[in-house]
């Protein structure tokens, strides 16, 4: 068993369900509503455990009911909490619209807590990130963490995995500590400015990123799959009719570092990411949709 330490936002998602988004000053109805565990890196965490990782999450919580949300999931999930609670602020939340006829989404995300974490949390949390085999962080916290996290990561010898999410703009030299980074389309242009639509486009892309100081750049790429740098496009796995995408690069980026942290070659590791995602895609919510172990190893006729 590989041991991941993440570093990443809980919040709770409110979910809508609608035909539709509203306009601005339009009032609609909509279809249902749900309340759940979210987060990127929560929702990593939650999958990567799944998988059978040692899974560690580095947050910051509020103290109310959506912090208590946020430990029920991670015990539930088997995850190793590392998360100050504070009286400052409240656990973050995310408006997410679902729209009913493609399970896609748009999202608000809130951090609350997670947003006042800074480098002097990373430097509490130093030695269990030298401890893991696998880091992995995005970018919902603020990025002066990120990059902090990274950088002693990266100097212990740690693989290091980033998933640009949401899409932002990077300090110089943080790709440079990155083993992998996983950008979705929209991610990967605001990287690069390349357009990404074909694998062609993949390929010039994870050059660029190459460029810029990746080790090996991986582009998800929704229902066509992930372009691996060096190897090429991974197909998607389909596991049935799909229900909701949101959380599905979360699946894939759990999925894919509990695959690397116990020893798996990239390419086994991007397969398991896509069996995690096509699972998860067949289902509502987002942390509450990650399959287990046994799940994935069936999807791939392991
Ligand atoms: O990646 C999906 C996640 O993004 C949701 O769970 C939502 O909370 C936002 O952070």
């Amino acid at each position: 068993m590989g041991k991941v330490v993440i570093l990443g936002v809980f919040v709770a998602d409110t979910s809508y369900r609608a035909d539709r988004m509203p306009r601005m000053g339009e009032t609609i109805l909509g279809n249902s509503f749900a309340l759940g565990p979210g987060g990127k890196g929560s929702n990593q965490a939650v999958a990567c455990a799944r998988i059978g990782a040692d899974t560690h999450m580095i947050s910051k919580l509020g103290q109310d009911d959506f912090a208590k949300l946020a430990l029920d999931t991670w015990a539930e999930a088997g995850v190793t909490p590392h998360a100050d609670q504070i009286s400052e602020s409240y656990t973050g939340a995310a408006y997410i619209f679902v729209e009913e006829s493609s399970g896609d989404n748009a999202i608000i995300v809130a951090p609350g807590a997670a947003a006042l974490m800074d480098t002097a949390d990373i430097d509490a949390r130093a030695e269990l990130i030298k401890s893991a085999d696998v880091f992995v962080t995005q970018l919902e916290q603020p990025m002066p963490a990120a990059l902090h996290a990274l950088g002693i990561a990266r100097a212990a010898g740690v693989t290091t995995i980033l998933n640009p999410a949401p899409a932002a703009t990077l300090p110089e030299g943080m790709l440079a500590l990155c083993d992998y980074v996983t950008p979705n389309e929209t991610e990967c242009e605001a990287l690069t400015g390349i357009s990404v639509e074909t694998e062609a486009d993949a390929e010039r892309a994870a050059a660029a990123l190459r460029t810029l100081g990746v080790g090996t750049p991986i582009i998800t790429m929704g229902e066509r799959g992930a372009y691996l740098d060096g190897h090429g496009l991974v197909p998607a796995v389909k596991a049935g009719p799909v229900v909701e995408t949101t959380g599905a690069g979360d699946a894939f980026n759990g999925g894919f570092a509990a695959a690397l942290a116990e020893g798996k070659s990239p390419l086994e590791a991007v397969q398991i990411g896509c069996a995690t995602a096509g699972i998860s895609v067949t289902r509502p919510g987002t942390a509450p949709s990650m399959p287990d172990r046994r799940e994935v190893e069936a999807l791939l006729g392991a």
